[in-house]
């Protein structure tokens, strides 16, 4: 590690800490604390993920480091201060709920924060550095991993929230993207974990969406992936504040539908089913993703769900699964 790299880190931990302390003691960070408790989160979960406010202060943290003697430079190179043009120093994520950001090996390595002020943007992030790739990291990794390898499965959210309130549920597995959408290095650092993965991302039309990407590139990767039974336009915090933590594991963590069910669900969206030519195609996209799936028992199970939907003899849907795993060889 470079000199500069180990001081981002000494100053992130540094950052992490006050944060911290001014939202759980001080009159600075009450806001944070009391819009934190109104959101449902424990005193306990505060601690478990070391929430914290940054004080509607323009030096504060600047202050605090140069007096631990931390360089400016190196600090604005984690994106905690900016110098403006004369010379002097602003917080950058002044009147934010701060989220530590730790990658694998606990280390805090960025943050994100949220505005309590409907300031834009909403959630305001460290910029990418040597130490922080959002595409590399995969946010709460280091606290779930234990329970992702004993459950031999992870749940995987869009967002901090999510995965806070998920933990909280009872749901430690949790990870989540941070705002940007899976990749292959994610995906790949999950499989060597599990076999497993549960996506459960907002269910709104922008969430069904990433859903489907992020299936597509954890499936190549080689996992199995199941998609969490979640409420039209919630998201899996809403549900939590709104059903509470046991419908949450029960009736949308344990009830996720397998990968067949949600993309039959999905491919849907393309298609006008009322018009004939239209529901025709869509079965035959239908088949076709039916005709990967290895087993004869699995096929055949939504095989009928077809059948019976649609009115296709079970005759002709098996012949055609026949010729489409004839072309893939
Ligand atoms: N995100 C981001 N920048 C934004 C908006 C969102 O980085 N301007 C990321 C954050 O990691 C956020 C996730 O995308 O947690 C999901 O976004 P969204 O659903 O809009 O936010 P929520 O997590 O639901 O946040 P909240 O409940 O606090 O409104
Ligand atoms: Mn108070
Ligand atoms: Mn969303
Ligand atoms: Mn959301
Ligand atoms: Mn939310």
């Amino acid at each position: 590690l470079s000199q500069e790299n180990q001081n981002i880190l000494d100053a992130s931990e540094w950052v992490a800490k006050l944060y911290h302390h001014v939202l759980r003691y001080t009159k600075n960070g009450e806001d944070g604390y009391h819009y934190l408790r109104e959101r449902g989160i424990t005193d306990e979960t505060i601690r478990t993920f070391q929430l914290g406010f940054a004080p509607n202060v323009k030096d504060f943290t600047a202050e605090f480091l140069a007096k631990k003697g931390f360089h400016q430079q190196h600090l604005a190179k984690a994106g905690l201060i900016s110098v403006n043009d004369d010379n002097t120093l602003v917080d950058n994520f002044q009147g934010r709920v701060i989220f530590p950001i730790r990658n694998h090996l606990g280390k805090t390595i960025a943050f994100g924060g949220r505005t309590l002020f409907e300031q834009d943007p909403k959630y305001l992030n460290s910029p990418q550095n040597d130490l922080f790739h959002k595409g590399k990291i995969l946010y709460n990794f280091d606290l779930a991993k234990k329970q992702i390898r004993k459950q031999a499965e992870a749940v995987l959210f869009e967002g901090y929230m999510d995965v806070i309130a998920a933990h909280q549920a009872g749901v430690e597995n949790a990870v989540a993207t941070l705002g940007t959408s899976l990749t292959e290095s994610q995906a790949r650092l999950l499989r060597r974990y599990v076999d497993t993965v549960v996506i459960c991302y907002d269910a709104d039309a922008a969430g069904t969406d990433a859903a489907y990407k992020a299936s597509e590139t954890l499936r190549k990767a080689g996992c199995h992936v199941k998609i969490a039974n979640l409420t039209e336009n919630m998201d899996p915090d809403d549900y939590i504040t709104e059903y509470g933590a046991e419908s949450f594991r029960q009736n949308v963590i344990a009830s996720s539908m397998t990968f067949t069910s949600f993309y039959m669900q999905y491919l849907k969206r393309d298609f006008n089913l009322s018009v004939e030519s239209d529901r025709i195609q869509y079965i035959e996209n239908v088949l076709k993703h039916l005709a990967t799936i290895d087993s004869a028992v699995e096929r055949e199970y939504y095989l009928k769900e077809v059948s019976e939907a649609y009115s296709v003899s079970m005759d002709s849907l098996l012949n055609e699964i026949q010729a489409n795993r004839e072309k893939m060889g």
